[in-house]
């Protein structure tokens, strides 16, 4: 069944000619990059850092790189908020080829990417719980493999709609929990480039984890036709552009806790609220209706105390969170 899926567009189902030696030589090509807001500096230029209370890492994924216009709403929400330590990682090289090699780097790339990142975090004296590595689609994966690596003392993960095709829920090197201390996940894809599998210790299926997305419906298709120039799809890209709108409005996408099996069979969340004690006339109304230290927000804020599978919908275009307030305002 799995399988069948992966292989509906032919870009996954493409046999690799890549030998692993090649492979290996081009993942040892990525790197790590520090961020300045006019320019970026390698991290062997990185003089001295101020004080390092939280020091982010992004990870773009499948054809992308650290200019991607995939990943670039992160960096640019990041910046506008002024925040001071941003690295990207870029793997092109490994991450420019057919699928199925691209997907086969992933561990080898993770290795590369985290001893640099060791390496910084030892000159600059910088403690592994500081960090949050935030990696969309194959980046997530890498990311999740990277937070092993530091034998999960990474302080956070988030995983940005994790590619779906050519993992299971096994896959050695995909997204676990035991990446980090705390793993937050954003479905938005299933069952094109993003799974459903939870990947987290909070995992968050917005408007129940499907393409297409609200505003996506014509584009996705569009994308699916153009895959090898345009490889990622309106949906896919959604959960990078939740989580950077989240980045500048914390409260802005307010959930509801749900429950694995209904949202494997995308049935009513609010059906089952009284399950969770809660109001279930209405989303709005359930969310009005708990208190704030109660309510769960997905993105950048959320709690460390999440543990569940959480549910929510989102407008079609910008701003996509339905934040109580400007619902109310
Ligand atoms: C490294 O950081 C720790 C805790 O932040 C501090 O106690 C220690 O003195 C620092 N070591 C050096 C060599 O700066
Ligand atoms: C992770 O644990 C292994 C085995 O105990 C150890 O050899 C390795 O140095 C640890 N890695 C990090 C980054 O702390
Ligand atoms: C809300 O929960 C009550 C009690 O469990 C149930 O009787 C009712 O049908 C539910 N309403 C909706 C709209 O799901």
């Amino acid at each position: 069944m799995a399988r069948m899926l992966y292989c509906w567009l032919p870009v996954f189902c493409q046999l690799s000619g890549l030998q692993a030696l090649s492979l290996d030589a081009l993942a040892r090509q990525s790197s790590i990059y520090y961020q300045r807001v006019q320019t970026e500096l390698s991290l062997d230029q990185v003089a001295q850092l101020s004080t390092v209370e939280s020091l982010k890492l992004i990870v773009h994924g499948f054809l992308g790189s650290r200019t991607h216009s995939s990943i670039q709403p992160l960096r640019n929400a990041y910046q506008a908020q002024g925040f001071e330590h941003l690295l990207i990682a870029d793997w092109s090289p490994a991450a420019n080829l057919d699928y199925p090699s691209s997907r086969r780097a992933v561990a080898k790339v993770a290795v590369v990417l985290a001893q640099q990142l060791e390496q910084f975090l030892v000159r600059h004296n910088v403690s592994s719980e500081t960090v949050h590595i935030i990696g969309h689609s194959l980046g997530a994966h890498i990311a999740g493999r990277m937070g092993r690596y530091f034998n999960g003392t990474v302080g956070r993960v988030t995983g940005l709609d994790p590619a779906l095709p050519l993992f299971t829920p096994r896959s050695e090197d995909s997204l676990k929990a035991n990446a980090a201390q705390f793993v937050d996940v954003i479905h938005t894809d299933y069952p094109l480039f993003g799974d459903l599998t939870p990947r987290g210790h909070a995992d968050f299926y917005v408007n129940f984890g499907r393409a297409p997305q609200p505003g996506c419906e014509e584009v996705d298709l569009l994308a699916a036709s153009k895959l090898l120039l345009e490889a990622y799809s309106c949906s896919h890209n959604r959960a990078v552009l939740f989580y950077a709108e989240s980045i500048g409005l914390p409260k802005n996408f307010p959930t509801i806790p749900c429950s694995w099996k209904v949202i494997r069979g995308s049935s009513s969340c609010l059906d089952h609220l009284s399950e969770f004690h809660l109001n279930n006339a209405s989303l709005v109304e359930a969310i009005v209706n708990m208190d704030d230290g109660q309510v769960v927000y997905m993105g950048e804020q959320v709690t460390h105390s999440a543990t569940s599978h959480y549910y929510l919908e989102t407008n079609a275009a910008p701003p996509f969170g339905q934040g109580v307030n400007a619902k109310f305002d």
